[in-house]
């Protein structure tokens, strides 16, 4: 092992951060800072997640990979980062990248290395190569052939200095990974790999070319059948927002398609955005045992995650992972069933009317919270409703709805930030003349909220203090509502 995972492996356990000032069930930086999601796979019995990861600031730094581990997708234990910048070709960086078992049983991790070289024009920059690692679930071994994917096995005009996170899996005649690159002005791009050996790889493909159409440069690609569509899952830097798509800047995007079985190129039926809240980019899915397709991303924000003070102990969490399906050409969201195993202390309201005004409903309170909600017109149609959470005389977020405009709004404006960033989020959504389903998690520093079925998403983070705890209904006109909650955890 490295004297830089060694290091690394010394001062997480050192500075590992206390669980009552992390959330519950979403996982979060062992200590330090974390972005990416990488390496989601179900390897030896159980969940791997590994994640981009600087330990000693909770600002981003030269790149490590931590590793938790599950038996049901919230209830994470750390183990030792899995891999330090310690190689020439990673020493600036370990970049994201996916994870599979193979047939001998050995856990394979194929990531992308960052080297800092001088190029031809006197300048220096990030080289990204792609390269592997071979494990036993917690301790990892670099390939001694890395990288195995360079420079040289790129399509003409391709960058090497933006050509990364590889998303590997087993077929019959041995793998494929998809890969992203920079195609300097027409975008990112997306490259399909072959091998039939882990150690020799080729080109298969351009899958799909983004010609400035979604932003600039495209990340952490994730490509699946699913409900008979081939999905491909893509993070893009630099979006245009359009309509009401796309407003994060760097924003995930769903593309649902068929592949041409004679060119290998991606047939794009439609696209959309994944998530409509403030905070969510860099998703990455694995297939459970019975068969569930689960995407986890990182729930922050590239644009607004690098604002907190040096001294903050942790910085950055995932997403709830969700199960995904395909329906009316989108791409349905729903909280992994599994949470329902941690709902405790159930209330149930019927029939609540409210008009005009703000309530409190007892036993509704608190930071870890499951909420199902209905509400319908009582008479005329209502002009606003709002759920209000993490409330005190001083703190609040809502979620609020304008029937008229079909305008459903996260704001965190007063949830504690002193920051001039980004606080609201609206999306369109469907309803039936003001009748609207929410489902809306919230777990001590976030909230996420799933309509109706799970046809949309927003996901926000929060950094209020744990001391507020209150939950309030407000509408604007009148409403009936229908609520139910739990407390979560154990
Ligand atoms: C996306 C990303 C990836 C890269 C990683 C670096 O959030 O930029 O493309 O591998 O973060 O930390």
């Amino acid at each position: 092992m490295s004297q830089s995972l060694r290091d690394a492996r010394r001062w997480e356990e050192a500075h590992a951060v206390i669980p009552e000032e992390r959330p519950l069930f979403h996982l979060s930086a062992r200590t330090g800072w974390m972005n990416d999601p990488n390496g989601f796979s179900f390897h030896d019995g159980r969940y791997h997640l590994f994640y981009q990861y600087h330990p000693y600031d909770s600002h981003w730094g030269p790149m490590h990979w931590g590793h938790a581990v599950s038996a049901d997708l919230l209830r994470w234990e750390y183990l030792p980062a899995a891999m330090a910048p310690d190689m020439p070709y990673d020493r600036d960086g370990v970049f994201s990248g996916s994870a599979l078992t193979l047939p001998d049983g050995r856990h394979l991790l194929m990531y992308t290395g960052v080297a800092k070289a001088v190029g031809e024009d006197g300048a220096l920059r990030d080289v990204q190569t792609q390269n592997l690692a071979f494990g036993d679930g917690v301790n990892y071994v670099k390939y001694e052939r890395n990288p195995v994917i360079t420079a040289a096995d790129l399509p003409e005009g391709g960058s090497p200095h933006d050509f990364r996170d590889p998303k590997i899996w087993a077929t019959a005649d041995g793998y494929r990974a998809i890969v992203a690159n920079d195609h300097p002005g027409h975008g990112g791009r997306m490259l399909i790999y072959r091998s039939p050996d882990l150690e020799h790889w080729s080109l298969e493909t351009v899958l799909a070319e983004n010609e400035r159409r979604l932003g600039l440069m495209w990340e952490c690609p994730d490509l699946f059948e699913l409900d008979g569509r081939t999905v491909l899952l893509a993070s893009a830097q630099d979006m245009l927002p359009q309509g009401f798509e796309y407003h994060n800047g760097n924003g995930t995007f769903c593309m649902l398609g068929s592949i041409d079985p004679e060119t290998g190129w991606f047939v794009e039926g439609s696209n959309h955005a994944v998530d409509y809240g403030i905070d969510f980019y860099a998703p990455q899915t694995v297939v459970t045992p019975d068969g569930r397709r689960v995407m986890i991303g990182w729930m922050q924000n590239w644009d607004t995650c690098n604002l907190h003070t040096p001294s903050t102990p942790w910085f950055g969490q995932m997403s709830l992972p969700r199960e995904l399906s395909v329906k009316n050409g989108r791409l349905y969201q729903r909280p992994i069933r599994e949470l329902e195993q941690l709902r405790r202390d159930a209330v149930a309201y019927d029939h609540v009317a409210l008009k005009d005004g703000e309530i409190s409903l007892p036993g509704i309170e608190g930071r870890a919270l499951d909420i199902e909600l209905e509400v319908a017109p009582a008479g005329e149609l209502y002009n606003r409703f709002a759920i209000r959470f993490a409330k005190d005389a001083t703190y609040h977020t809502g979620v609020s709805f304008r029937p008229r405009e079909s305008v459903l709004k996260v704001d965190r404006k007063f949830s504690g930030s002193r920051r001039a960033i980004i606080h609201q989020r609206r999306a369109k959504v469907d309803h039936r003349d003001g009748r609207l389903r929410l489902r809306l998690i919230l777990d001590r520093f976030s909230v996420e909220v799933f309509v109706g079925d799970g046809e949309k998403v927003m996901s926000a983070t929060l950094n209020t203090d744990l001391s507020a705890r209150g939950v309030t209904f407000f509408a604007d006109g009148a409403v009936e509502m229908n609520v139910r909650c739990w407390k979560l955890g154990d």
